[in-house]
């Protein structure tokens, strides 16, 4: 949960080093919260939240749903990109405009200039709900950077290497932090630990995370 010493000090952000071409932006979103919460809310009205399966078979503990041209899906099939929600067979709701331009202002004082995302997958993490260690690899190009934005309670991110057995840092994210990783840390193995239960004063009892890249 945010507190005094969470925000930012006299309107500048706290960028902390993750690594090579991976910078954590301590509450990079707090100025923009609201407007994001809200356009969340539409994307989850017009393609609701979902646990997914993987291609293993085992229903993820966090449910997803996407906005943007491409939105990641997983099932028996494999994970992918697709233009349409499988739901409902409809394209994925468009990218809100105030989703585009946060990730690219956090890409670019993140050192990556001119991202241009065209998908956002949006998790949201009940208490316990956690993602195993993986790398998004799932898009067409690796040149772009992941922008990745927490909201609501707090997590403890893994950031690891290249290798799956690479040591990993364990990184305390909060309501309003974005974390960017891209260029020689683009393909960094990454999770997020069982969330703890807690309620946070505007989101609730869960955390949304929104990583938007771009895949096609
Ligand atoms: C992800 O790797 O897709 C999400 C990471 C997070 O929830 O912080
Ligand atoms: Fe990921």
């Amino acid at each position: 949960m945010r507190d005094l010493f969470d925000d930012r000090a006299d309107g500048q952000t706290r960028n902390e080093s993750l690594g090579v071409g991976a910078v954590l932006l301590r509450g990079f979103c707090v100025d923009v919260e609201e407007e994001v919460l809200a356009a969340l809310r539409q994307v989850a009205d017009a393609a609701p939240f979902r646990r997914m399966t993987t291609p293993g078979g085992y229903i993820m503990s966090a449910a997803m749903t996407n906005c943007g041209s491409a939105g990641w899906v997983t099932d028996r099939a494999g994970y992918r990109y697709d233009a349409k929600d499988p739901e409902s067979g409809k394209r994925w709701p468009a990218m809100p405009p105030v989703f585009l331009d946060l990730a690219m202002r956090a890409a670019a004082e993140a050192g990556f200039e001119g991202f241009l995302p065209d998908a956002c997958l949006i998790n949201r993490y009940e208490p316990g709900a956690k993602l195993s260690l993986h790398q998004d690899k799932d898009e067409r190009a690796f040149d772009s950077p992941i922008v990745s934005v927490s909201l609501g309670l707090p997590a403890t991110f893994l950031f690891g290497g290249l290798r799956r057995r690479d040591p990993q840092q364990r990184v305390p994210l909060r309501h309003g932090d974005i974390a960017v990783w891209g260029g020689p840390s683009r393909l960094a193995y990454h999770g997020v630990m069982p969330l703890k239960d807690g309620e946070h004063p505007t989101v609730g009892r869960r955390r949304l995370n929104l990583t938007l890249r771009k895949a096609l």
